[in-house]
């Protein structure tokens, strides 16, 4: 008889910088994939963050709260690594346009050559959330314009708070 299929716990990692609804569509549609989707967030980046790791992690807990089957993290170091620690068998990513393609096949390839067991499954993003991208939240907010729809409505006024203590 066939072994019975693994439990799936899945990490979905990303800067999140901030989390949008694009972001959100991906971990509702997650959840329901997975026993427990683990939402990691990268700490040690390159680039400036606009968001404290901190802040970017308490924005996704309180966006998360109604399923019962995510958790919040934050990581550093190489995912794959962060994925054997915490168990999780899936690697789960949102895929948006054919742009996004490229660098989510070789980070896939990249994260498979480094464990051919841990597994990346890509989600297409829903419709009305392809358009959106944290890079773009971030500029339509610090240009005056409205991001609500974008982006969780506590997370809207984090981007206004945190802009208007920029002008200051
Ligand atoms: O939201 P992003 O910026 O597209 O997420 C990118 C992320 C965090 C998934 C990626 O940069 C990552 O996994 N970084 C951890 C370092 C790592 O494991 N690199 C080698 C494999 S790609």
């Amino acid at each position: 008889m066939a072994a019975p299929p693994p439990r799936i716990i899945a990490i979905y990692p990303g800067s999140f910088d901030p989390i949008t609804n694009g972001h959100l569509d991906v971990i509702a549609r997650g959840s329901r994939l997975a026993e427990k989707l683990i939402v990691a967030v990268l700490g040690n980046q390159a680039k400036q963050p606009f968001f404290r790791i901190q802040e970017r992690v308490e924005m996704i807990q309180e966006a998360v709260h109604p399923y019962s089957n995510v958790e919040v993290d934050a990581f550093d170091g190489l995912l794959v690594d962060y994925a054997s620690h915490r168990g999780a068998n899936l690697i789960l990513r949102g895929i948006r346009a054919v742009s996004d393609y490229e660098m989510e096949l070789q980070m896939a390839l990249m994260n498979r050559r480094l464990n051919p067991r841990l597994e990346t499954v890509f989600l297409l993003a829903s419709e009305e959330a392809s358009f959106i991208s944290s890079h773009l939240v971030r500029e339509v907010a610090s240009l005056g314009g409205d991001v609500s729809g974008l982006v969780p409505a506590a997370v809207a006024m984090r981007l206004k708070k945190r802009l208007a203590a920029k002008s200051v």
